[in-house]
């Protein structure tokens, strides 16, 4: 694993922001895998700015995101389609058809997990993978469980999710309880994982994921087990995994 320390969010957003963007221009046909949250907003904003600038070019890009809301259509302003295309794909010179989200409105839920993965399984392996992490140590929303789970499916959201997600909500009543999210077999599919951390109260889930034992009941702690992590964070999130004695790289 690589670790990469920065200053604050702004540095953390352009380090890993940078680590995209090699993977555009040496692949321009890469599939990268996104997240939604406020974690990678900073780095979208710098890809935008890439493309802008003319450096990067996402016309042969396909990508596929981590998970949605379970009853939210991609035009409700906290669907997770709607944030990538707001923050994201409306931006840059990607062709929409080539984006993938879960979709939250599927009559069958389950059904659509079922098509989602066939998708996944289809494209193949993303090139690289962006995750950010709850403060449960949960990626995409596979939320602490006995069990790790491979394939697309159902959630139902913990309390500390729909908390956490409350913010973003007129009232917590709104948060749906549950989402559709890809498993943890397709993230670690992905040929390279990007994980962004942000902010003291990451400090521990970091910790526990990667300098604690392999658990579902830390579903981020299956990435030790992945060739190739890049993790980058900013000091007041990786203030609890340095203590540790692991080496970061810059
Ligand atoms: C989003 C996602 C979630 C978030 C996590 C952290 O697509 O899958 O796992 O990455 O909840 O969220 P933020 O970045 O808002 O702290």
């Amino acid at each position: 694993m690589q670790i990469y320390v920065t200053k604050d969010y702004e540095a953390m957003s352009r380090k890993a922001a940078a680590v995209m963007a090699a993977q555009i221009i040496a692949k321009p046909d890469s599939i990268l895998g996104l997240a939604t949250g406020s974690s990678p907003v900073g780095l979208y904003q710098d890809l935008i700015a890439g493309c802008a600038a003319g450096d990067l070019d996402f016309s042969r890009i396909t990508t596929v995101n981590l998970d949605e809301y379970a009853g939210l259509d991609g035009t409700h302003d906290q669907s997770y389609r709607y944030f990538m295309n707001t923050n994201l794909f409306d931006h840059v010179n990607v062709d929409k058809a080539r984006t993938n989200v879960p979709n939250g409105k599927a009559p069958d839920p389950a059904a659509e997990c079922v098509r989602y993965e066939a998708m996944l399984q289809k494209l193949g392996p993303a090139d690289i993978q962006l995750l950010g992490m709850g403060r449960n140590g949960h990626i995409g929303f596979n939320e602490p469980d006995d069990v790790f789970t491979a394939p697309t499916h159902v959630v139902e959201l913990t309390d500390s999710t729909i908390d956490a997600n409350a913010r973003f909500f007129a009232s917590r009543d709104e948060v749906p309880k549950k989402a559709l999210t890809m498993g943890v077999g397709a993230i670690m599919r992905a040929r390279r994982v990007l994980v962004v951390v942000s902010g003291p109260d990451k400090a521990e889930a970091v910790k526990a994921a990667f300098a604690g034992p392999i658990t579902p009941r830390v579903p981020a702690s299956i990435l030790q087990l992945h060739p190739d992590v890049v993790l980058v964070g900013d000091e007041a999130a990786l203030a609890g995994l340095l203590e540790t004695g692991v080496t970061a790289c810059g």
